[in-house]
């Protein structure tokens, strides 16, 4: 199939075409699910560890002009900490995800990582945004198995209207260094941003899919009241279980990616939203596992759950919901499936 032919097929799928459909393609993209990646869901926990940002992203609340957010880096004795709980666990991964700013330093990251795979059997993931290759390469050395860096949308247009600070050709550019580099390679972008229509959205499904990568978050844009965008509503207010047909339809154009069941599902379908993406196509948890003081300190977004609770997203929490789906917890790091490295 090409390109064009492809684009066709997943604007049917993202179409509004009534219930019984929509059951149709979730049943398919669950069994795409299975079929590839198993019954098994991998758990990555998030340690938030720096909301410092010098960016202003126009819809994240972490952006440099806000100054209602309370900013923090945490000491790396207590990212350590972090990492020894999700250990203690049973989980398997932790990432390591702040804002863009060089608050922490490239260095003291690099020696964290290193620290990380040396005193614990942790696999680190590193969501810090576009960085030089060079450095890429130093955290590398240093252990970083993973990287995460959405590219938001593939609309360059959009995405220079959205990113006063880069451009799309630039985080193009990181995600191809990081994969020559050996990272595994996790990118996404947001859904319904304002300004986008479902070819748009087709065309974001298309370029993970062309970036062939090893993980893909995707999830709704919820506007905050404290950005350029709070006045805005997301642009399938009217229809948010295109939510789930993109989640649905990504998988089944992705079939041997990661896919995350991310947070802002939640935030959108309270106490539902991550459960339903689980049985729609996703494959990998992602509890909020930064310490619970810092948590309301790193709103991307409103809503976000887990944020006033200490048992929320603990792995108590995340051994009852994997129960309650019938799915057994990911043994081992939970690694790419697709080796081209390593
Ligand atoms: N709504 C939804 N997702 C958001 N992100 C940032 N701000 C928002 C928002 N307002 C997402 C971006 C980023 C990830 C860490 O969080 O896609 O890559």
């Amino acid at each position: 199939m090409n390109r064009s032919r492809r684009k066709q097929a997943l604007l049917r799928l993202l179409s509004p075409a009534g219930p019984g459909a929509d059951a149709r393609l979730y049943r398919a993209a669950d069994a795409v699910r299975r079929l590839n990646m198993g019954d098994a869901v991998f758990v990555r926990g998030i340690v938030e560890f720096s909301n410092c940002c010098s960016n202003r992203c126009w819809y994240c609340g972490l952006r440099a002009d806000n100054r209602r957010v309370r900013r923090y880096t945490m000491p790396p004795g207590e990212i350590l900490a972090a990492c020894r709980r999700l250990e203690a666990a049973g989980h398997t991964t932790v990432v390591l995800q702040c804002g863009e700013s060089r608050a922490f330093g490239d260095r003291n990251l690099g020696s964290l990582i290193e620290r990380i795979k040396a005193e614990t059997s942790l696999a680190v993931t590193v969501s810090a945004g576009n960085r030089r290759r060079d450095v890429y390469a130093y955290w590398r050395a240093c252990g970083m198995d993973r990287y995460l860096l959405r590219f938001e949308s593939s609309l360059p247009r959009l995405f220079a209207r959205l990113h006063p600070d880069c451009t799309l050709a630039e985080r193009l550019r990181c995600l191809r260094d990081l994969r020559d580099l050996g990272v595994q390679t996790g990118s996404g972008f947001m859904i319904g941003l304002p300004g986008e229509d479902r070819s748009i959205l087709a065309d974001n499904i298309l370029l993970c899919r062309e970036l062939d990568l090893d993980m893909i978050g995707i999830g709704p844009f919820i506007p905050h009241p404290d950005t350029p965008l709070g006045r805005e509503v997301n642009a399938y207010q009217a229809d948010r279980e295109i939510f789930f047909r993109a989640l649905a339809a990504l998988r089944i154009f992705n079939p041997r990616s990661h896919i995350p069941a991310t947070t802002a599902y939640d935030a959108v379908f309270p106490g539902a939203g991550r459960n339903l993406a689980l049985q729609r196509g996703a494959n990998i948890f992602m509890p909020n596992s930064t310490p619970t003081a810092y948590r309301g300190d790193y709103l991307l977004y409103p809503g976000k759950p887990g944020v006033d609770s200490d048992a929320a997203e603990s792995a108590r929490d995340v051994r009852r919901r994997l129960q309650h789906l019938g799915r057994p917890l990911g043994q081992g790091p939970g690694h790419s499936i697709k080796h081209r490295r390593r």
